[in-house]
């Protein structure tokens, strides 16, 4: 089921998520197909439970030839839950980032260029990836939302920060 989208504002974006202790049920089974559902009809590159009002430690990602990210290339889908992010390196990269809880903007975001991450998957399976690029740069997204944080606290100069369709007039999702 689509869900509602908090939007930036709302006190449950600002909170720490809670890690999930079961897994495997039926309520995180359709926790995570609200979240896929939601993450569809927004075309969003990734979702995070408190977007919906749910305060644990689930994220779910992924991209293929996604019209709000046409340059990106393609991160595989992936349900993350109860993750750990290690960076690799001191190196930074800049990339333009958006949220669908922050509506028709974009922002030039630094973020670690290489790390490694591990979590759980729905059923409880650990797994690890060492990962850089776009894809390191969608779970950093996504993870700083369970720390109650959006991407416009991460930005750096505040003249990298402005409306979709300002930006990119040029794009055909713009404003999304
Ligand atoms: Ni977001």
């Amino acid at each position: 089921m689509v869900r509602e989208l908090l939007r930036m504002g709302h006190p449950l974006l600002l909170q720490h998520a809670e890690p999930v202790t079961a897994f495997g049920t039926p309520e995180l089974a359709e926790l995570l197909q609200d979240m896929r559902d939601t993450m569809a009809d927004e075309e969003g590159a990734g979702l995070a439970a408190p977007q919906i009002g749910v305060s644990l430690q689930v994220v779910i990602f992924g991209s293929a030839n996604n019209p709000r990210y046409p340059d990106a290339p393609a991160v595989p889908f992936t349900v993350l839950i109860n993750p750990e992010l290690t960076p690799l390196g001191d190196e930074e990269q800049a990339g333009w980032e958006g949220c669908l809880s922050v509506p028709g903007m974009r922002g030039v975001v630094p973020r670690w260029q290489r790390l490694h991450y591990a979590g759980f998957d729905a059923q409880g399976v650990r797994f690890e990836r060492t990962v850089e690029g776009f894809h390191a740069r969608v779970v950093q997204h996504e993870v700083d939302h369970l720390l109650g944080v959006l991407y416009p606290q991460r930005i750096r100069d505040m003249r990298q920060f402005g409306f979709t369709d300002m930006l990119f007039p040029d794009w055909q999702s713009a404003g999304r």
